[in-house]
């Protein structure tokens, strides 16, 4: 008589590919619902951090300048919680910073420097001149030079819809914050709106 072994308790898993398979599926489920639904309900990830305000009509306006040329194709927003990150960009950062950023622009990809702590580090003249040719402050920079942003102006009309959907999300804008949205930006250039993007990240922690 032959001698079969039925495989039986864990045996029968390990030897059982869509057996093994199904119960991976399962397990990882149970754990990546166990990590991400509670962050949905912590006061930490869903209420504005200390000192957080929602971004100004000329900020918002940068910030789509910022989406539109894919900026974070080269820079993340994320100080991660490594020592080594702290000490070259500043504070780490925390969810409660982006609780008003539709989407987050955190990114992943860090061909240039991370610039969650920006703002503030340098001077209003010092980013027009790096955006209008980087070369011109930092030779052997190999980030694009964004010329036409000097000259293009930001719609005024533009902004009250925009802050309405983001109040839709949950952003606090008033009622006169957004009546006076269109007169805020008017006549300025997608250089100065981008710079004043700029100059406000990450400073609620400074
Ligand atoms: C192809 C990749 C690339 C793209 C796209 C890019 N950058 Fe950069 N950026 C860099 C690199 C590399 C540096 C570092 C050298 C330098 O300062 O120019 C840098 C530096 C910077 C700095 C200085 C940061 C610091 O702490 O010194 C700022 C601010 C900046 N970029 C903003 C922007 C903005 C705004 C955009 C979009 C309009 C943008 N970058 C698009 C690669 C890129």
């Amino acid at each position: 008589m032959a001698n079969v072994h039925a495989p039986s308790g864990h045996e029968k898993i390990e030897t059982s590919n869509f057996l093994m398979i199904v119960l991976i599926l399962v397990a990882v489920a149970i754990g990546g619902i166990v990590e991400i639904v509670p962050l949905f309900f912590q006061r930490s990830t869903t209420q504005p951090a200390e000192g957080v305000k929602p971004y100004t009509a000329l900020q918002l306006a940068g910030r789509d300048v910022y989406q539109r040329e894919g900026c974070y194709n080269c820079h993340s927003q994320m100080v991660r919680p490594f020592r080594a990150e702290a000490l070259r960009y500043g504070a780490l950062s925390t969810a409660g910073e982006f609780v008003y950023d539709h989407p987050f622009q955190w990114g992943s990809k860090r061909t240039g420097p991370d610039l969650h702590r920006v703002g503030g580090k340098y001077s209003d003249e010092w980013h027009v001149v790096h955006l209008n040719n980087p070369r011109d402050l930092v030779p052997e920079s190999n980030m694009p030079a964004y010329p036409w942003l000097l000259k293009a102006t930001v719609s005024p009309e533009g902004m009250a819809p925009r802050m309405k959907a983001l109040r839709a999300v949950g952003v606090p804008y008033t009622d006169d914050e957004i009546a006076k949205s269109a007169e805020e930006v008017k006549g300025r250039t997608e250089m100065d709106a981008l710079v004043a993007y700029l100059q406000v990240l990450g400073t609620s922690r400074k």
